[in-house]
């Protein structure tokens, strides 16, 4: 008899946090319910439970693969290394912290998240792996982050920081509790340059920008490193990636929506609002065009005089 992954009270919740996350008025709500839809049995990715879009050496790797890179470009961006002391903001189910204790031995990684089913995920996962004393898991914000002046090395964020409300108040957090010398890494999604307001993107799939991406941070790359400059930071490199990005995870998504495997792995009504999301691809197009990936890094200099 075959595993049945997806219970109908799942369907249920879907639903209810699909119609939440586009009709409630309060923007935290929103952020939630946009990931209560994604519980490991309903994601894009095969083995990994992480949730960002990948950075894409070849389009041919697995998405799991890609998703692994791009938190391995943070981490380099970043200069995480052995004996640090790391913050992890927006962690979503941890992964990458899974990945960066075992490849970069940082000391500890603290994570910090809004989605209580992330943060219980993240540590049943560091407990039955024995590492619940090197990698800590709590909810807070990004933008109030619960921790004193100048006590981490490293602060990262991987595909996070686009929710915050707003990034500039996560990007002073992240000053003040760098020590002199650290540095902040962020993978983030903004707009390309000239993209137009984002209620000019028409596709249903990339309804979650007009509903989960404060307005304050909708604006292009240069604006970014400005906005870290301004925070104290320096230097200041902000670079897009967007070619290793957007199109090789859309074609890896259209390839796999129709795939019967994947029908198999998740439930027909996440499938079906994939399919209903992507349905208009020349929209999508027009929408992704407009859409940048950045990775950034940013030092707090050693005397802020
Ligand atoms: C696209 S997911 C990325 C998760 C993970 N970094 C990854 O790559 O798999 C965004 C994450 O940011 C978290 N998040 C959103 N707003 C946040 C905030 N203000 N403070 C901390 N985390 C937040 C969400 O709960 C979610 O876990």
């Amino acid at each position: 008899m075959p595993l049945l992954r997806v219970s109908p009270r799942a369907d249920v919740r879907l639903l209810t946090s699909f119609l939440t996350a586009r009709l409630s008025t309060d923007y935290a709500t929103r952020v939630r319910s946009l990931y209560r839809m994604y519980p490991p049995a309903n994601l894009l990715s095969e083995q990994s439970t992480y949730l960002n879009v990948g950075y894409w050496e070849t389009g041919s790797e697995s998405y799991d693969e890609a998703q692994e890179a791009l938190a391995g470009r943070l981490a380099e961006a970043a200069g995480m290394g052995p004996g640090d002391t790391v913050l992890d903001c927006g962690f979503g189910f941890g992964d990458q912290d899974f990945h960066w204790l075992a490849t970069r031995r940082p000391h500890q990684i603290f994570g910090i998240n809004v989605t209580p089913h992330h943060v219980a995920a993240a540590r049943a996962r560091a407990r039955a792996e024995g590492v619940e004393g090197r990698l800590r898991f709590q909810r807070a914000s990004a933008t109030d982050i619960p921790f004193p002046d100048g006590c981490f090395d490293r602060v990262v964020s991987l595909e996070s920081a686009m929710h915050y409300r707003p990034r500039t108040r996560f990007f002073a957090e992240a000053f003040r509790v760098l020590r002199p010398g650290g540095v902040l890494a962020v993978a983030d999604i903004v707009p390309m340059p000239g993209a137009g307001p984002r209620t000019a993107l028409g596709c249903p799939a990339l309804d979650w920008v007009k509903q989960t991406v404060d307005d304050r941070n909708w604006h292009d790359r240069d604006d970014y490193a400005g906005k870290l400059e301004t925070a104290g930071f320096r230097p200041v490199r902000v670079r897009s990636v967007r070619d290793r990005v957007w199109d090789p995870w859309i074609a890896y998504v259209t390839r796999t929506v129709d795939h019967p495997a994947f029908a198999r792995r998740v439930s027909s009504l996440y499938r079906g609002i994939l399919r209903w999301g992507m349905s208009d691809r020349v929209q999508l197009g027009r929408d992704l065009a407009r859409l940048d990936y950045v990775l950034a890094s940013a030092v707090k200099p050693d005397s802020s005089a």
